[in-house]
Formats: C-alpha cells, sequence, structure tokens
C-alpha cells in the first residue's frame, strides 16, 4: 500500500477515531520516513527488571530439590550463591576435571519468560544425554532449587505439574501489576458509548453489558464490537512498560487474500477526564489502526515501518504489542521489535487506555510496570 493510499485511509478513520492527534507533521511526518530509517531508532529501551516478588514454591521443595540437584545435577553444574563450586564434592565429575561447572544460579533464571520455559528445559533435556533419568516430579523440586538460587522467595503455596499454571508465572517480567485476571473484570475500568462521558454526565457507561466480556477458559478479554469505548487498567501512570497481546476478528467473509483491513483500537494517555473518546489535549496517542499499529503520533516521531511489515502479523492472529513511556520519550514494540518512538511533553500521571473502535476484538496477558522516574 503506498503511503499517500494509507494516509487517506487514516485521514477517513479521524472522524470515528475522534482521538486521533494529526499533530501538525504527527503521523504523516511519522509516515514518511522510509526504509532508510530501518534501525535507526537508537537503542532499543531494555526491558526494565524489578526485584523478583513473585513466590513460585515452598522451601520444604527448595530442599528436597537441593538433594536432587546435587545428585543429578553437580556433575556438571552449580548453583550459585548457594552451590559454588568449592562446596561441590571432588567425586563431581567429569564437568569438574575436563569442563567448568556451568552454573544455573545468579540470573540465569530471568532470561526464561515463564517458570514453565526453564522447567521445559529441564524436563524435555536434563540430565544431558539421560534425561529420563531423573522424573518430572524430582525436575519440580529441582526447579524450585533453582529458583531459590536466582533469588526467587520461597512463599505458602507449592509448585505443581500443573503447565497452564507454571505459564502465568513469569521471571523476566518482575513488578508488573496484572490488572486483568483472566476470569473477570475487576481491575479494569470500562467506558462504552460514542462521543460519551460516563453517566451521570453523559451518554456512556461503565458497564461493560454484552460488549466487554472475559473468555476464562482462554484468559481472553473480549470485545464484540458496539458501542464503541475502551478499557484501561484502573489505576493511574506517568512512566510505565505497558504489555499485552491483542487480536483483531477477521471478517468472515474476507478473501483470502485480503490483506485490507482497517480496524483500530489504540493506546492514549494520561486520559484525566473519561469520555470517548477524549477530546484532543494534553494526552498522546499510539496509533491503532491496523495499517499503522503502533506509531506514535505526536509531531516528529519516528517509524520503521520496515521492521514493522515484516514482525506484524496478519488479521485474525495475536500480536504482542508494548508500549513504554520513560520520562518524556515514548517507545512502541510489536512482537518484541521496536518499531516507533516519540516524544510526550505531558507530565502529568493518567490512566493508560485501550481503545475499541468498532470492530470485535480480543485482549490477553495483560501487564503493566509503573517504571520510576
Ligand atoms: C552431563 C552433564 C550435565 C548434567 C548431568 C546436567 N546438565 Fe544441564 N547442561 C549441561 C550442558 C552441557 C548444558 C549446556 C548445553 C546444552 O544445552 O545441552 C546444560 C544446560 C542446562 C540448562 C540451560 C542453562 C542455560 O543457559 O539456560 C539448564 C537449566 C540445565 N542444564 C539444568 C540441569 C538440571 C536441572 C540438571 C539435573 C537434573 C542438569 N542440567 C544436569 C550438562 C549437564
Amino acid at each position: 500500500m503506498t503511503v499517500s493510499h494509507q494516509r487517506t485511509i487514516l485521514a477517513a478513520c479521524a472522524v470515528v477515531c475522534a482521538a486521533v492527534v494529526f499533530g501538525p507533521g504527527g503521523a504523516s511526518r511519522a509516515q514518511g520516513l522510509g526504509p532508510n530509517t530501518v534501525n535507526g531508532l537508537g537503542d532499543p529501551v531494555t526491558p526494565p527488571v524489578g526485584e523478583p516478588v513473585s513466590q513460585y514454591y515452598t522451601e520444604a521443595q527448595a530442599t528436597r530439590g537441593r538433594a536432587h540437584f546435587l545428585r543429578n545435577c553437580g556433575v556438571c553444574h552449580i548453583a550459585p550463591p548457594l552451590i559454588t563450586k568449592d562446596m561441590m564434592p571432588p567425586e563431581a565429575g567429569f564437568y569438574r576435571t575436563e569442563h567448568t561447572l556451568l552454573p544455573l544460579g545468579g540470573t540465569l533464571a530471568r532470561k526464561y519468560p515463564s517458570v514453565y520455559h526453564l522447567f521445559r528445559r529441564i524436563r524435555d533435556t536434563m540430565p544431558a544425554g539421560n534425561p529420563a533419568a531423573v522424573s518430572p516430579a524430582a525436575k519440580l523440586e529441582i526447579l524450585a532449587f533453582i529458583l531459590k538460587a536466582n533469588g526467587f522467595p520461597a512463599g505458602p503455596s507449592p509448585l505443581t505439574l500443573d503447565i497452564e499454571a507454571l505459564k502465568q508465572k513469569p521471571l523476566n517480567e518482575q513488578g508488573f501489576d496484572v490488572p486483568f485476571n483472566g476470569k473477570d473484570l475487576k481491575g479494569l475500568g470500562i467506558v462504552l458509548g460514542f462521543m460519551c462521558k460516563p453517566a451521570p454526565a453523559g451518554c456512556g457507561t461503565t458497564n461493560p453489558g454484552t460488549t466487554v466480556t472475559v473468555n476464562a477458559a482462554k484468559r481472553e478479554l473480549v470485545f464484540s464490537g458496539q458501542p464503541e469505548g475502551y478499557w484501561y487498567p484502573d489505576k493511574q501512570y506517568r512512566n510505565f512498560d505497558f504489555r499485552f497481546d491483542q487480536l483483531f476478528e477477521r471478517p468472515k467473509d474476507a478473501d483470502p487474500d485480503d490483506d485490507f483491513f482497517d480496524g483500530n483500537g489504540g493506546v492514549l494517555f494520561p486520559v484525566r477526564e473519561h469520555f470517548v473518546f477524549p477530546p484532543t489535549g494534553a494526552r498522546i496517542e499510539v496509533q491503532g489502526h491496523n495499517l499503522n499499529l503502533m506509531a506514535v503520533l505526536t509531531p516528529g516521531s519516528q517509524l520503521d515501518p520496515e521492521t514493522r511489515r515484516r514482525v506484524q502479523r496478519p488479521v485474525g492472529q495475536w500480536n504482542s504489542l508494548r508500549v513504554v513511556h520513560q520520562n518524556g520519550v515514548v517507545t512502541t514494540y510489536i512482537n518484541g521489535s521496536l518499531i516507533a518512538k516519540g516524544t510526550n511533553p505531558y507530565k502529568e500521571p493518567g490512566y493508560v487506555i485501550v481503545q475499541m473502535e468498532g470492530v470485535p476484538m480480543r485482549w490477553r496477558n495483560i501487564r503493566i510496570l509503573a517504571l520510576p522516574d
């Protein structure tokens, strides 16, 4: 699609997406950067790592896990700071003499997205050369011990072999708020009603009705398509790292090769007064339009359309979206790749809202981290 075609679509959408702030040169300048800006956005923001707060295992599990570890893994591994090289018995074999003992403590666990991913590594490939030698139950206790060696504190509930539950225990995203619990709408605010403030001031509602529902089996937030509105984590943020997966339902009668889809839903912040859609003013928009996903709609923003073309998955599939705001700099990501960068002149905290603009959509894995000033 040509740039001018895309611009026309965006202009046409501006009425419907009343919130779009095409400041002078805003989106159009971002559109016009062209392919020579590939990799021209500067260093991606390193994912912030907070202190581990999550308690995933019990002390008793870690104690049993330590014994299993020494017996089954100590030939090749240490787990500093809890098991260091000098603590290994002299018979700690092959790797002690022929190789260095590979460390599994410290911060190693944090490179895995979740406890499931670290467990899978151990379950399917360790002990190296003979993964069947240790039972999954014993490996789970070893995992508890490794978590301890990685600074994750013990807690009241044991780790279990429930794979779905293990997937819900992040290792690389400590400290995030999880406003959507996958079961109900408790941590989220909702405003519905085209161009409305919520009642009693306006024609809108904060009642999700049948418009915004939860698919608890899939832990998904579901938007029916009408009436339009937005959802938001029910807490105000100034600096934040906001992450979620998003899917546009593919129209049932779309042709297989039809890649024109102009569904929309963007991220706006800081929103201080509820209104669908908040009036142009002291907040900025990260574009949610499928054809310009994650562009930062501020004057002078930069966009990497080549990378976006490569990483954005088609309508009907999930995309992982991320918007980071730190001290006036906004960066956006699709599926882990840096897409756009802009500046935010507004310093006040406010709600970070996700717009729902007329087409059925779904979200999952919603989490947000308050970043320090
Ligand atoms: C015979 C030696 C040996 C034994 C025994 C062994 N490992 Fe390993 N382990 C390795 C080697 C070599 C690697 C790295 C190469 C690879 O991927 O296989 C590794 C890698 C790993 C990793 C990935 C580390 C990373 O960088 O992310 C984990 C986790 C791990 N082992 C856990 C265990 C656990 C738990 C046990 C005991 C149940 C165990 N290993 C037993 C040799 C061993």
